[in-house]
């Protein structure tokens, strides 16, 4: 049975994707079985590259090539839903994830948004990773204001017993004074850890040997 890690963020536009496809690209060249996966995804506008391509592109995988559920617009997914018409079936992402698991040892899973933000009008990516008995890998961007959304979301997992791999704090493109201290006011305040730093790349394969202690994260858990 495979390990699922779901990789939720503070925030939309925190890296979620990037560590997700830096991740499925270092598993899959160490030799494990990856399948890396988003449920939904909002903003398929045909323009932008796509977030389950991306993810698709970090393991080769043959399938999902994309999200499981595309929606056009750029909001929250059951807000797209509503507006386009769609019915959002979250038994049918489970059984694909679950099927997954049999097959694979490792299924990354990407939220949409934060670890709160409904994926339907009654699930959060939480309720996922509670299904799965995922871990939880946490993305943060390393700037000012990121210790309130690390508690915070931090605080939601333990509420759901849900079991935190880690956190990723990505270099933002301009550091501010918080940059070189939040993790050790993190490991100081609240004892989080592990904490890993990630830089700027240009792609996610760049990653590869940032991620590489994510990988004993995984194999541990
Ligand atoms: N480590 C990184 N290095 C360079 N650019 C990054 C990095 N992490 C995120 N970005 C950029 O920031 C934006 C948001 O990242 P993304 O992974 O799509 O966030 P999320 O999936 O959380 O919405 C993208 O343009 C992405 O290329
Ligand atoms: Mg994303």
């Amino acid at each position: 049975m495979a390990r699922y890690v779901l990789v939720t963020g503070t925030d939309t536009g925190v890296g979620k994707t990037v560590v997700t496809a830096g991740l499925g690209h270092l598993l899959t060249k160490q030799g494990l079985r990856t399948l890396a996966v988003k449920p939904v995804e909002s903003g398929c506008d045909g323009v932008a590259k796509e977030d389950g391509t991306w993810l698709q592109e970090s393991t080769g995988q043959p399938e999902p090539q994309r999200a499981l559920t595309r929606l056009r617009a750029p909001v929250a997914p059951p807000v797209a839903a509503d507006r386009e018409g769609v019915d959002l079936d979250p038994e049918n992402w489970l059984g694909f994830l679950r099927r997954a698991g049999g097959e694979n040892d490792v299924v990354l899973i990407e939220g949409a948004g934060g670890a709160l933000s409904p994926i339907t009008w009654s699930l959060t990516a939480l309720d996922l990773a509670k299904d799965l008995g995922a871990s939880v890998l946490v993305v943060a961007p390393n700037r000012l204001g990121m210790q309130n959304h690390v508690l915070l979301t931090h605080e939601a997992l333990q509420q759901r017993n849900l079991r935190m791999l880690g956190i990723i704090l990505v270099d933002p493109e301009a550091p501010d004074a918080s940059t070189p201290s939040n993790a050790d006011a993190l490991r100081r305040f609240a004892d989080l850890k592990p904490i890993l730093l990630c830089p700027r790349v240009q792609h996610p394969h760049d990653l590869r040997e940032t991620l590489e202690p994510v990988v004993s994260w995984i194999l541990k858990s």
